[in-house]
């Protein structure tokens, strides 16, 4: 299959729209990562998603609708649900509701739950306009690569496999939505991300964070699967590591294997010069560079040494865990 990357412009919308009613798969920009999507009210459509990805059949997908589609067809509302849509959407914050039952039940991997994104950026809403479906939608990567956020890095894992890459430039989130369960007495984040706990609880008084206990029932089954790890061998350490960091790095280089470090703006001259990819130094920055800069590492050295940054709070618990688990932890 010729895998086509095309601006976002009218032709581009209705050969998206012919694809997607058709029961196949286009990529699409949004403002956190690339999506996979296709028809969610189709089984086979669904499916197509999961091979295209190699994902595992039990973890559920997010649909994803423009910011005039009404949700009552689709799940059942809640009054904290509705103030948390009101504040944060369009944006990068996905709702898992209680279903109504009328997308596929692949989608949800038969859960009774839905996850409903509506994504703020521009192509994004254009995209789902055009096709007026609502949208399943996975991040655009091979299954346990890192995430997408430029068409180019879709078409590096997806060329051959899909027919369509609409291309809507970098994504400036950089990482995936913040997922929050709605179903319970208060929200409960299950995956963090750029929409914070505190932002959450400032509107609807409380937000929880679920702590992924070993004892207790999935309620995030993506959680559980190594996520985001780019090609190259990884080591993380602790912000307070540097040295131990800097160190690791002088070993390797000795070891001959070719080498970069990850770190925020400030440690970037504890490395050679030219040898360590710069974060920046925000957790908004951190969260746009990370996947950029993985892709990055895996195609210039063997080892990546990454030191975690400093700053804590906010978006940092969504910018942690995401690079934590590139580097192979949380698992
Ligand atoms: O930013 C994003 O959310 C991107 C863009 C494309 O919208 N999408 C994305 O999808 O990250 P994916 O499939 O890579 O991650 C979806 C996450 C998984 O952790 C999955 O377990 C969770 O959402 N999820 C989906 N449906 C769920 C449900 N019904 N209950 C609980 N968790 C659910
Ligand atoms: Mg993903």
């Amino acid at each position: 299959m010729k895998t086509q990357v095309l601006p976002i412009d009218e032709e581009s919308l209705a050969e998206a729209r012919r694809i997607l009613l058709s029961g196949g798969c286009v990529a699409f920009p949004t403002e956190t990562v690339y999506g996979l999507g296709a028809d969610a009210r189709s089984d086979s459509a669904v499916r197509t998603i999961y091979a295209v990805k190699g994902r595992p059949s039990d973890n559920p997908l997010i649909v994803h609708v423009h910011k005039e589609y009404d949700l009552d067809g689709l799940v059942f509302d809640t009054p904290f649900a509705k103030r948390l849509r009101e504040v944060f959407l369009p944006g990068p914050l996905t709702l898992v509701y209680k279903s109504r039952g009328t997308v596929s039940s692949v989608v949800s991997c038969g859960l009774d739950t839905l996850a409903v994104r509506v994504p703020r950026h521009d192509g994004a809403q254009r995209f789902l306009r055009a096709v007026g479906i609502p949208v399943a939608a996975p991040s655009a990567n091979r299954s346990k690569h890192v995430s997408p956020v430029t068409a180019e890095h879709v078409y590096t894992d997806l060329n051959g496999r899909i027919p369509l890459i609409l291309d809507g430039g970098a994504s400036e989130g950089g990482i995936e939505s913040t997922v929050c369960d709605v179903t319970g007495e208060y929200p409960i984040i299950l995956r963090e991300g750029l929409v914070t706990r505190e932002q959450i609880a400032s509107v609807v008084g409380e937000c929880g964070v679920w702590q992924g206990d070993q004892s207790a029932p999935v309620r995030s089954p993506g959680m559980k699967y190594k996520h985001y790890a780019p090609a190259c061998e990884t080591k993380l350490f602790p912000a307070a590591e540097l040295e131990g960091a800097i160190a690791c790095f002088g070993a390797e280089e000795k070891a001959g294997r070719r080498v970069l470090a990850l770190c925020e703006h400030a440690a970037c001259d504890s490395f050679p010069k030219g040898k360590a990819l710069d974060l920046g130094d925000t957790a908004e920055m951190f969260a746009a560079n990370l996947y950029r800069l993985l892709r990055e590492a895996e195609t210039r050295c063997d080892v990546l040494i990454a030191v975690e940054p400093r700053a804590r709070g906010g978006a940092m618990a969504g910018v942690l865990n995401r690079l934590r688990k590139a580097c192979g932890e949380g698992k």
